[in-house]
């Protein structure tokens, strides 16, 4: 880790009431300054897990103990099978055990599982406290730390419990990322890429030239990576925070990506990495309505591939289902853009633009079928 910490980029999330900002640089998360501006309480506390604990925990301990008289640190197991009610309650647990109040800000210290899980502790907590995230993957740099989406798993489907809850403040730390293993680093280059078709295909171009850089840790680039998606999730968010309408185009590729997740059981395929075959189905998808060419899908898969990401669609467990195909609909079924039992997919129409829309049911086998050939 630097000593000397280095902001780089600040880009504003802008919502009425509660608009924050997302500082992106190196050193940030052990300096006192980056968390000057956060409101005045006597009391903070950590939420981290084990593995992210023993490389961080100490540094921002450190940082906060500046600003709050009574900092704690509470380590979660790790892992997105415990994403959960059991792992929600040891937060809350903490929480009352150490007499919080309404003013203790929670620190979300690790990937999307323990954003996601710390800011819906958060949200519940005395019906809301605040929260900064401090996020330690690549992946929750780029997407789950911004725009306030917090959720815990149900067995029957993924984030299936949760609320819409804004964070104080987001900090990217570049530096963090040096330790994050390289499974990690594609599965978060995952949602990187996905900005390219359903928003700015000039981005799209950048990380198609620059991808090996990326997945080396490099980074200047990832500096550009890390603001560029930052600045499209903000304006996304901006438009639509509670997903009404546009927002549902960052779920492109999600709608097969949590089919795989939670059909091989959670933890067996990394989110990303669900989210990167799924873009590929989600394109078939497309060329098969017309929307994209045939150049386009070996284009996308081609990059996903570079990343370090499955492009075929594994089989799933049958589960009383009489073929893999019907396996994948009834879990897509559970997805939260479904509407009276219809899945609805987000489709690139064209690249650089997406569109939430229902396809065949025949049409949609034929993907699952192609993809996993
Ligand atoms: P994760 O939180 O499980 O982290 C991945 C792994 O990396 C874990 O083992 C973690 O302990 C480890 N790790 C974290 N930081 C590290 C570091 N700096 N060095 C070494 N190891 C480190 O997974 P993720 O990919 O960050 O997040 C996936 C989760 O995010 C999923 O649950 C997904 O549903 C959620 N998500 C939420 C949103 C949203 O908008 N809220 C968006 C996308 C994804
Ligand atoms: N990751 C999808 C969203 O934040 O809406």
């Amino acid at each position: 880790m630097p000593t000397v910490s280095k902001l780089l980029h600040t880009v504003p999330v802008s919502l009425e009431g509660r608009s924050y900002s997302i500082q992106i640089g190196s050193g940030l998360l052990q300096d006192a300054a980056t968390y000057a501006k956060l409101p005045k309480a006597s009391s903070a506390l950590i939420v981290t897990n084990s593995t992210v604990a023993p490389l961080y925990a100490a540094q921002l301990f450190e940082a906060l103990q500046t600003r709050y008289p009574n900092v704690q640190t509470l380590i979660l197991p790790d892992g997105e099978e415990f994403k959960s009610w059991e792992t929600l309650n040891k937060i809350f647990d903490q929480l009352l055990g150490s007499g919080a109040d309404r003013k203790t800000t929670l620190f979300a210290l690790g990937g999307g599982v323990v954003g996601d899980m710390t800011g819906f502790a958060a949200a519940c907590y005395m019906r809301g406290v605040p929260f900064v995230q401090v996020p330690t993957t690549l992946l929750a740099q780029v997407d789950s730390s911004v725009g306030g989406k917090t959720a815990i798993n149900h067995p029957l489907g993924k984030n299936m419990v949760g609320a819409f809850y804004q964070p104080e403040l987001v900090v990217c730390d570049l530096a963090v990322l040096k330790t994050l293993p390289p499974r990690e680093m594609s599965a978060g280059l995952a949602e990187v890429i996905k900005y390219g078709p359903i928003y700015d295909m000039a981005f799209f171009d950048w990380i198609e030239a620059n991808i090996d850089g990326l997945r080396a840790g490099d980074e200047v680039l990832l500096a550009h990576a890390v603001k560029r998606s930052c600045e499209i999730k903000a304006a996304v968010v901006g438009e639509d925070e509670k997903e009404g309408g546009i927002r549902a185009i960052l779920n492109f590729g999600h709608t097969f990506g949590h089919a795989i997740e939670a059909g091989l059981g959670y933890g067996a395929w990394l989110h990303g990495e669900g989210v990167g075959c799924g873009m590929v189905m989600a394109a078939v998808l497309s060329e098969k309505l017309g929307t994209v060419d045939t150049a386009f899908v070996q284009r996308l898969t081609r990059l996903i591939e570079r990343a370090g990401l499955p492009t075929r669609a594994p089989a799933l467990p049958l589960e009383g289902c009489s073929d893999v195909a019907s396996r994948y609909l009834q879990l897509m079924q559970v997805d939260k853009k479904a509407e009276a039992g219809e899945i609805r997919f987000i489709t690139i129409d064209p690249p650089g633009r997406a569109t939430l829309r229902t396809a065949p049911e025949g049409m949609v086998r034929e993907v699952i079928a192609t993809c996993m050939a």
